[in-house]
C-alpha cells in the first residue's frame, strides 16, 4: 500500500523551473581546498585548478565560503573589504578568471555575503570608533551605553554565539555589539546606508559574473526593537529551537524582498541561499517565499540523527512547509560549522553535532554514504562540503596550539570544535600535505589522509568517491530523482524507510541488522553497500545501507 504525504502537490510544482531546484551545490572551503603558492593555505588558483574535479565529480555549481580582505579572526567571516580579495587567496583576476573557467565547465559560482556584521578592521567600523559617541559613523553599528552608574555594565544581557557577553567596551566608555567574535561587530539593518552599501556590494558581484550569494547570518540582520533582554535564560540551549530578540526577526524579510529585485535585474537565473538558523522549518518557509530568497539550508535535517522515523518526520514536515511558498527543500548533511556526519554517525548514542572522539569509523562511514544517498534521492536541491565525496571524517585529536577556531578559545562557545572539520583535503597518497599544495597544511593532515585520498580512491568501485560520482551522474539522468516536491512513502518494516518517486525506489535500512522486504520492481541502480540479494519476491538489505531502484 502506498502512503502519500499529507498534501497532494500543488500547481506550485507545475510552474516550478530555475536550475537551483533540484542542484547540487558543492561547498569549498577556500582556506582548506587546494594551495597553488605553497603558503600552506588555500587560494584561488588552487580551486581554479581543480575545478576539472568538481566537474567531473558532477556538481551543478560550487559554493565559495568568503575569500575577501579580512584579518582572519574567523576564518574570512569577518570582512574588512568585501569588494577585494584577501592577498592570502589572491586578486580579483584570480576570482575572474576562476568564475570564467567554472562556466566554461558549466559549473556555476556562488559566493558568501556576510552583511550581519564586519570586521572590526572594515573601515566603516574604525572611523567610528574613530568620531566616537553620537557621531554619525556610530549609528551604522550598535554601540550603547553600557549600564550602572559608571556604565560598566553591557547596555543588555544578550551573549555571543561563540560564548561571553556579545558586547566589547571601547575606550571612551562606549560598548558595540557583536553576536560573534569581538573583531565581528553587527552592523545596524536599520540605518539606510547600510542596506544601501549591500545593495551594491550585491552587485559588484553580480557584475563580477556570479551566479548566486551564499547568506551568512541570515537571521540575523535586524534585531528586535530597543534590544531587550532575554532575562536570564540559558541563551545557547534557546539558539535554533525558540524565538530569540537578535534572530528570526521578521523584518529580516525586507531586506531579501529588495534583494531579490536585484537579482531579477540580472540575466542567468542568479539566486541567493539563506543561512537561516530558526527554530522551526515553517520559519525557514518565510526566507524563500517568492519575492525572497530562492533557498535555505534545511539545519533540522542537517540535526536529525540516524533514525528511521526521526528521518521521515523531517523529511515530510520539511516538504510541507515548503510546499505553500513553492521553494525546494534544500538538504544538507555538512559544513564548515558542524561536525562531518561520517563523524556524528559513528556514535550509537544520539550525539548533537559537537563531537570530540572519532567514534566507530567503519560504522560512521556506512551510515554516512547510506545518509547521502538518501539525501540525493529526496526532491530538492542538496549541498555537499568538500571531503564529504571522500567519506573524510572529522578530526577529533587536533593539538590545542594549533586549534584556531576563535569560538575554541571563548570557552563555552556551541562551535568550538570546528577546526576538525576544515582539515586540507588530501588530492595525492604522499607528498607534500598530500598534494593540497607545495607547502605544508594550516592544520596538521592525519596519516589516514593518504589512503582516503582522490588518487587513493579513484577507480576504486567501492570507494566513497566512486559512489558520489554515480550517485551524481544518475541523479542527472534519472528524471525522478531531485524532481518534485513530494515523496510517497511506501510502507516498510520499523527502521526502514521506503520512498517512491515515479518509477524511482529508495530504500534506507537505517538499522543495524538486515532486513527483509518485499523487493521493489525493477533494478538496482545504486547501492551505498553490499548490493540486496533478491529471490522469491523479497531484497535483504544490509544494515545501514540505502538502495536505489528503478522499474
Ligand atoms: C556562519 C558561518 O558559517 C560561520 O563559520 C561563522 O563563524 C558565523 N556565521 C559568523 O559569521
Amino acid at each position: 500500500m502506498t502512503q502519500h504525504t499529507a498534501l497532494p502537490e500543488t500547481v506550485g510544482e507545475a510552474r516550478a523551473t530555475g536550475w537551483w531546484r533540484d542542484a547540487v551545490i558543492y561547498q569549498v572551503y577556500p582556506r582548506s581546498f587546494a594551495d597553488a603558492d605553497g603558503d600552506g593555505m588555500g587560494d584561488l588558483e588552487g580551486i581554479r585548478s581543480r575545478l576539472p574535479y568538481l566537474a567531473e565529480l558532477g556538481v551543478d555549481a560550487v559554493w565559495l565560503s568568503p575569500f575577501y580582505a579580512s584579518p582572519q579572526a574567523d576564518a574570512g567571516y569577518d570582512v574588512a573589504d568585501y569588494r577585494a580579495i584577501d592577498p592570502m587567496f589572491g586578486t580579483l583576476l584570480d576570482a575572474d578568471a576562476l568564475i570564467r573557467d567554472a562556466h566554461e565547465l558549466g559549473l556555476r559560482i556562488i559566493v558568501d555575503l556576510v552583511p550581519n556584521h564586519s570586521s572590526d578592521q572594515h573601515e566603516w567600523f574604525q572611523r567610528a570608533l574613530r568620531e566616537g559617541p553620537g557621531s554619525p559613523a556610530r549609528a551604522r553599528y550598535h554601540f550603547r551605553p553600557g549600564k550602572g552608574a559608571d556604565g560598566s555594565q553591557p547596555p543588555n544581557d544578550w551573549e555571543s554565539i561563540f560564548g561571553g557577553p556579545a558586547w566589547t567596551r571601547v575606550e571612551d566608555g562606549e560598548w558595540y555589539l557583536h553576536l560573534f567574535a569581538p573583531e565581528q561587530p553587527d552592523f545596524n539593518w536599520e540605518h539606510p546606508a547600510v542596506a544601501d552599501e549591500f545593495r551594491s556590494i550585491l552587485r559588484f558581484w553580480l557584475d563580477m559574473g556570479v551566479d548566486g550569494f551564499r547568506v551568512d547570518v541570515a537571521h540575523g540582520l535586524v534585531k528586535a526593537e530597543g534590544l531587550p533582554d532575554l532575562g536570564g535564560a540559558d541563551q545557547l540551549k534557546l539558539l535554533g529551537s525558540d524565538a530569540m530578540p537578535f534572530f528570526d526577526q521578521d523584518g529580516v524579510h525586507d531586506v531579501y524582498r529588495s534583494w531579490r529585485k536585484i537579482l531579477e535585474e540580472y540575466d542567468g537565473d542568479r539566486i541567493a541561499v539563506a543561512e537561516a538558523w530558526t527554530p522551526t522549518v515553517e520559519r525557514t518557509a518565510n526566507y524563500v517565499r517568492p519575492d525572497e530568497l530562492h533557498q535555505a539550508f534545511n539545519f533540522q535535517y542537517l540535526g536529525t540523527h540516524w533514525d528511521a522515523a526521526e528521518l521521515r518526520s523531517v523529511i515530510d514536515n520539511s516538504l510541507e512547509a515548503m510546499r505553500p511558498v513553492g521553494a525546494p527543500a534544500t538538504w544538507v548533511l555538512s559544513n564548515h560549522d558542524v561536525t562531518r556526519h561520517a563523524t556524528r554517525f559513528a556514535h550509537d548514542q544520539h550525539l548533537g553535532t559537537q563531537i570530540r572522539d572519532a567514534g566507530d569509523r567503519a560504522l560512521g562511514l556506512r551510515r554516512a554514504r547510506a545518509a547521502t544517498l538518501l539525501m540525493l534521492a529526496l526532491p530538492g536541491s542538496a549541498y555537499v562540503y568538500q571531503g564529504e565525496e571522500l567519506g573524510l571524517p572529522d578530526v577529533t585529536d587536533l593539538p590545542d596550539e594549533v586549534r584556531q577556531d576563535p569560538a575554541y578559545f571563548r570557552g563555552a562557545g556551541q562551535d568550538g570544535f570546528r577546526d576538525g572539520c576544515r582539515v586540507p583535503i588530501p588530492w595525492t597518497t604522499g607528498g607534500t600535505s598530500y598534494g593540497f599544495g607545495p607547502g605544508g597544511s594550516w592544520l596538521p593532515q592525519p596519516e589516514v589522509w593518504g589512503s582516503l585520498s582522490v588518487e587513493a580512491q579513484t577507480g576504486d568501485p567501492d570507494s566513497t568517491l566512486e559512489l558520489y560520482r554515480r550517485a551524481l551522474a544518475t541523479r542527472r539522468e534519472h528524471p525522478d530523482l531531485g524532481a518534485g516536491e513530494s515523496v510517497a512513502w511506501v510502507d516498510a518494516p520499523e527502521g526502514v524507510l521506503v520512498l517512491r518517486r515515479g518509477a524511482f525506489v529508495c530504500t534506507a535500512n537505517v538499522t543495524g541488522e538486515p532486513v527483509r522486504i518485499p523487493a521493489p520492481a525493477g533494478r538496482v541502480l545504486l547501492a551505498s553497500g553490499e548490493t540486496p540479494a533478491v529471490s522469491g519476491g523479497e531484497a535483504v538489505l544490509a544494515p545501514d545501507t540505502t538502495v536505489w531502484w528503478s522499474e
